[in-house]
């Protein structure tokens, strides 16, 4: 059977299940500007990790949204949804910068992050909301780190922008700003990960393309 959302609920899979977490994304300053990274960008491909199923025939490529959003707005959002007092308080209490992720994924949603001090790039997952905002019981998480990273190869197709993560699925989510990849040009993401993090498995592409079910809504 073919997952409705599988990379998707790959990545959530990855993140939730998420051992030794690692609270300050091994303390690498990562290559990280809110102003480079907003926008949208193209999940092209992959690096799994050791647990990612390799019966895993199709990748379904998505689109992101990146965009910078502030404590205010956040927590007006939470307060009008899920109400929680507790994340409240720890958004209110202390400085940084908020980012909202928006998945074009076949069921959309929206996740919010917040940077940790301190460490370039490094960010802790905050909330994510469906953007019909139904499935209010699954819209606080746990924690879970990502760092984001632009790597620079000049070639023309313009920086990739990784998205680290410490689950057991998937080790890099790696996004450029237009569809499309090949191993060739992805052998620096490949080295610049594997002397950050040891070695790792062939990057997998995306090799469906999406459909954008937002520019519908
Ligand atoms: C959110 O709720 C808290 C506590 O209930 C309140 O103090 C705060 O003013 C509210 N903030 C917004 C932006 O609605
Ligand atoms: C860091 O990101 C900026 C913006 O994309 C880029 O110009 C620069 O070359 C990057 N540095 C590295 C080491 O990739």
């Amino acid at each position: 059977m073919e997952l409705l959302y599988p990379l998707l609920y790959l990545i959530l899979l990855s993140r939730t299940e998420a051992k030794g977490i690692s609270w300050s994304c091994d303390d690498y300053q990562a290559n990280f500007t809110v102003k480079e990274v907003v926008g949208t960008w193209h999940v092209v491909a992959i690096i799994p990790e050791k647990l990612f199923p390799d019966n895993q025939n199709k990748l379904t490529c998505y689109k992101v949204e990146f965009s910078e959003t502030d404590a205010a707005g956040l927590q007006w959002l939470v307060n009008n949804t899920v109400g929680s007092k507790h994340k409240v308080d720890r958004l209110t209490n202390s400085e940084g910068t908020i980012i909202r992720q928006r998945y074009h994924s076949e069921r959309p949603f929206d996740v919010w992050s917040k940077s940790v001090e301190d460490v370039n790039g490094c960010f802790k997952q905050v909330l994510s909301l469906d953007t019909d905002k139904t499935e209010l019981s699954k819209a606080i998480t746990h924690d879970d780190m990502m760092q984001l990273h632009l790597l620079e190869t000049n070639d023309q197709a313009g920086p990739f922008l990784l998205q680290m993560l410490w689950g057991r699925m998937i080790s890099v989510v790696v996004y450029r700003r237009h569809e499309g990849v090949t191993q060739e040009e992805l052998k620096p993401v490949y080295e610049m990960t594997s002397e950050l993090r040891g070695p790792q498995r062939i990057p997998r592409i995306c090799d469906r393309p999406f459909r954008d079910v937002l520019k519908e809504i």
